[in-house]
């Protein structure tokens, strides 16, 4: 093909760029920086943070915090409970899901200050001393996750589920999954998974 001319080759190039920077921004992580001050300027005054309790796995912690940072940030950067995943950060996705009050919430979209005098629970809230609990069993039993990322908030979600319906039919497990989105198409297995932890609960 003559000169401004696209050949084939240079066309099937130009798509696997295309592809390759839309796939790249697509698996770019969010940036963190929206929850953090952007410039000194912004920096809040100590008089503008508030200090918080939370009750997180049972257990009383205190935070001072700028009243819009998520709860999914206190609890990854100030109380180092990494569990709760990092996904779309805007509840698209439902990686960094917990419970409050036992009921699954997207906590990226819960300011923690709004977390107040519930009782927040983790993923890592769910093990059994050393040993996984019954939900987080089932996922190891039946390989419900393949890159695992999207599988604490698939664990919490289940959970909440299995709290509040202990015997779901497949079709229950579905919708009460329908928060969660997996990547990896590992839906198949997850849903086993709760199936299995439904049973393993009762034992
Ligand atoms: S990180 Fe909260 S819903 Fe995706
Ligand atoms: S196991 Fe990879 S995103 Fe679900």
């Amino acid at each position: 093909m003559g000169e401004g001319g696209c050949s084939r080759r240079n066309f099937m190039q130009l798509i696997g760029v295309g592809v390759g920077m839309v796939g790249a921004t697509l698996m770019a992580p969010p940036l963190r920086r929206p929850l953090l001050a952007h410039s000194p300027e912004q920096v809040l005054a100590a008089d503008d943070m508030v200090m918080i309790k939370l009750t997180v796995n049972g257990s009383s912690r205190t935070a001072t915090v700028e009243p819009r940072w998520s709860l999914l940030y206190v609890l990854r950067e100030i109380f180092g409970l990494t569990g709760s995943k990092i996904g779309c950060d805007r509840g698209e996705c439902g990686a960094c899901t917990v419970l409050l009050d036992g009921v699954p919430h997207y906590s990226c979209l819960t300011l923690a200050v709004e977390a107040q005098d519930r009782a927040i629970t983790t993923v890592e809230g769910l093990l059994d001393g050393e040993q996984l609990g019954p939900v987080q069993t089932a996922f190891a039993l039946e390989d419900g996750f393949q890159c695992g990322y999207c599988t604490p908030g698939q664990i919490m979600a289940v959970e909440g589920l299995l709290r509040r319906n202990p015997s779901p039919s497949a079709a229950e497990i579905r919708q009460g999954c329908s928060g969660n989105l997996c990547r990896c198409g590992a839906y198949k297995n997850i849903f086993a998974a709760a199936d299995k932890a439904a049973r393993l609960k009762k034992t």
